[in-house]
């Protein structure tokens, strides 16, 4: 038997492309200049039956759009030191000794630097060209990071959790300032040794969930070193960004699992998020995630006179890979941009949501497609909340277009597709930058 994690859109690519002038389909927009790069697991070499999609190396792959031309593609394996090896290259880096180093979870441009991001091994800094610079560690020593870091818009500071894929009973919330050096970290204990993916931040707080997703060690499959506890307790901590010494306000929560938050704010009475929820993860299969549990849109509150979150379902279609206009993270952001898997009605789908007023529209791609996480680029610096395009891999298990959407008009389909060079494996997350 195969791993189902590498056939289909799945299957990894085996070559390494700089390839100029990409043909294009429609009118690409003249303000959509820069690089999408997009991150995902590729296996270099053969796998294992039981080979896991979270365990692939990470390979990131980059188009470049200027002035309604598609100038260039390229793609790259991260140079982790299994990469190296296994591609008979020298390396100057040690290995890492806790945790997988893949480098495939995000690549995100912060504090003007293009990394390669995993929450298991450090970032690696990449150039131009997509070739490995090295391992950053924010000028101290930061080893057990994040593919989720969050730059603040208000602000510029970058927040982000991670924590070691060990017994340790806690994760690290830090705080990156606009040069890329840390500017702080705090220690948060957490109900036991757990898996903490994502965070939400709004202007006061940073919100952080201890759910019970914890390390295993003894008998777990190497690739995925995780395993619900049903036992495990839930919550859901505010946590003060002006008062490092107050404690975390704790808000108990029915168990579920959540990889990624659409957005965070502030209101009158206390804070709300909106997240991608799972009921669990890793219970009844442990080659998840999803089935039985799939991921739906619900909006936790947290009221400052409660003492739990209260939940609520907003759309209940199977969705993940949230992303907004991040001009409005941490502030009540109107729009919400979701992938829609596993519809009884056609195939993968780019939702639009309005969280104001509970309305969405969607666009479907062709059946047999798959669709990766939408990233939202602003038409100009200026334009309002919403006002721009949506960027986002469609492909078969032949090859890959991008798709670039008027995030106005999700319905309208297309207004241009970008024709790759090679396909693109399913993968998680990019940028645009
Ligand atoms: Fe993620």
């Amino acid at each position: 038997m195969t791993s189902k994690w590498v056939t289909g859109t799945k299957a990894p690519v085996h070559d390494e492309l700089d390839v100029a002038d990409l043909e294009v389909t429609g009118a690409l927009p003249p303000s959509l200049s820069g690089r999408l790069v997009r991150m995902g697991p590729n296996p270099i070499g053969p796998v294992a039956d039981e080979h896991h999609w979270f365990a692939g190396a990470g390979m990131v792959h980059a188009i470049d759009l200027d002035g309604g031309r598609a100038t260039r593609f390229v793609n790259r394996w991260v140079r982790t030191v299994p990469v190296s090896d296994e591609l008979g290259e020298e390396t100057a880096l040690a290995p890492v000794t806790s945790g997988a180093d893949i480098a495939n979870t995000s690549a995100l441009h912060i504090a003007g630097q293009l990394l390669a991001l995993t929450e298991t091994c450090p970032p690696y800094r990449l150039d131009a060209d997509l070739a490995t610079l090295g391992r950053e560690d924010f000028g101290a020593g930061v080893e057990h990071f994040t593919a989720h870091p969050h730059t603040d818009p208000a602000t510029g500071e970058v927040l982000a959790v991670g924590y070691a894929a060990d017994d340790d009973p806690s994760c690290t919330l830090y705080t990156i300032g606009g040069d890329g050096r840390l500017a702080s970290q705090r220690r948060i204990d957490l109900l036991g040794p757990r898996s903490v993916h994502d965070m939400a931040f709004t202007p006061d707080h940073a919100v952080v969930w201890d759910l019970p997703l914890e390390m295993v060690h003894e008998g777990a499959d190497p690739d995925v070193p995780f395993r619900w506890n049903r036992e495990g307790a839930a919550r859901v901590g505010l946590v003060d960004r002006h008062d490092a010494g107050a404690p975390v306000r704790w808000y108990d929560i029915e168990p579920c699992w959540v990889f990624h938050p659409v957005n965070a704010y502030e209101t009158d009475h206390g804070v709300v998020v909106d997240v991608c929820q799972f009921d669990r993860i890793f219970d009844v299969d442990p080659t998840g995630p999803g089935d039985p549990f799939p991921p739906q849109l619900w909006r936790w509150t947290l009221d400052r006179d409660a003492a739990e979150v209260k939940r609520e379902l907003i759309d209940d279609r199977i969705q993940e890979f949230p992303r907004i206009d991040e001009r409005r993270w941490g502030s009540p952001a109107r729009f919400g941009y979701t992938v829609e898997l596993f519809s009884r009605h056609h195939s993968a789908a780019i939702l639009a949501h309005d969280l104001q007023t509970g309305g969405s529209a969607h666009w479907a791609a062709d059946d047999g497609h798959a669709l990766g996480e939408a990233v939202f680029v602003p038409d100009a610096d200026d334009a309002g909340e919403g006002e721009g395009w949506l960027l986002a891999i469609d492909s078969t298990p032949d090859r890959s277009d991008l798709v670039v959407l008027d995030a106005t008009d999700v319905a309208a389909g297309p207004v241009a597709r970008v024709h790759l060079p090679q396909r693109i494996p399913d993968g998680f997350h990019g940028d645009f930058y």
